[in-house]
């Protein structure tokens, strides 16, 4: 018999740490893939750990024949600014990889007869506004709003989103037997996360984070962003909770496949002023990289998470102030103690 088991794809990135971590405390059955072998204390947690591409399908039919899977968390991808020097790799990680992934969760509950709950985090990078005038007006973006991403990564997204709403609603809808179903598609587009126990690499939400570990290090910090630039925010065990809510909440609850989160937005000012404050060894200097600017500056300065809420009971637990006092600054400091 095939051993019941999740599986975390990038499990060793920035999500993929608080996530494995979770799952090992409710004592489930891990299996990973990931392009880097997983450090030592991840390592512990997994029942079997792939070493590999997402665009391996050799992986995916060894798991498929080992192993039951009946929840994927599928975080592997190429964050915004590295996927805007390699596009063409960030698609094939970030699209095909999931269609991989899509039609390896398709058959898995085909062979095993039950749909297989597929998260999927998606981002505010699949917005796309203008300007800034227009991003100032737009206020709280709804999810089906500005869907007109200016980056490689937002269309990635974007795309996967429908991917597997279809995989979810009409794969292969014009075949003798209906075998949609199988694939029980939920996606949340995460606004910028921020951690205190890793540091991300390859996005443009990434200013935030690196400002507080800097501080916390001691170390100069050149900001790549204005100070008054303004994008949503969210703490990574708040981003932990919401995938574990997502994927246990009753299918009958969910009225969409996509919904936006978020938790506090400040601008990049107000996050420089808390981190000086807990870290008087900071220093903070402000280098804008007009490129990259750009990019945020198409992101929404708030989203409209009221969908989430409503269906299936989402709400951080850390606004701003929390997320700095409770989870931060206390945890970032012990690190680098
Ligand atoms: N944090 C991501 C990035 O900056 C956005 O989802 O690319």
């Amino acid at each position: 018999m095939r051993a019941t088991s999740v599986l975390v794809t990038g499990a060793q990135g920035e999500i993929g740490h608080g996530l494995l971590t979770r799952l090992a405390t409710e004592g489930r059955s891990i299996v990973t893939l990931d392009i880097q072998p997983l450090e030592s204390s991840l390592a512990r947690l997994v029942r079997r750990e792939f070493t590999g591409s997402v665009n391996d399908r050799a992986f995916l039919e060894r798991i498929l024949a080992e192993f039951e899977i009946d929840l994927v968390f599928h975080l592997a991808a190429l964050l915004s600014t590295r996927a805007e020097f390699t596009p063409v790799t960030a698609h094939q990680v970030n699209v095909d990889g999931t269609l991989n992934l899509l039609e390896f969760a398709h058959h898995e509950g085909e062979s095993h007869g039950r749909p297989v709950v597929f998260l999927y985090p998606s981002s505010i990078a699949v917005y796309g506004l203008p300007d800034a005038a227009t991003k100032l007006r737009a206020r709280r973006v709804r999810e089906d709003e500005w869907n007109t991403p200016t980056t490689m990564y937002g269309c990635n997204k974007l795309y996967c989103e429908q991917l597997g709403r279809y995989y979810a609603r009409h794969y292969k809808q014009l075949a003798a037997e209906m075998p949609s179903g199988r694939v029980d598609f939920r996606c949340m587009r995460f606004p910028g996360l921020i951690s205190a126990v890793t540091v991300p690499s390859g996005g443009t939400s990434d200013y935030a984070p690196e400002m507080i570990h800097a501080a916390a290090k001691g170390e100069p910090y050149a900001c790549f962003v204005r100070p008054d630039t303004r994008i949503p925010f969210m703490v990574m065990p708040d981003a932990i909770d919401a995938l574990l809510q997502l994927a246990s909440v009753p299918r009958e609850h969910l009225t969409r496949t996509a919904y936006n989160l978020t938790a506090f937005n400040p601008d990049a000012e107000e996050i420089c002023r808390v981190v000086t404050k807990a870290f008087p060894r900071a220093s903070v200097t402000w280098r804008v990289d007009e490129k990259r600017q750009r990019i945020v500056d198409s992101w929404p300065a708030d989203v409209d998470d009221s969908a989430a809420r409503r269906d299936w009971g989402f709400a951080p637990r850390y606004d701003f102030a929390r997320a700095f006092d409770d989870y931060l600054i206390p945890t970032i400091r012990e690190r680098y103690r």
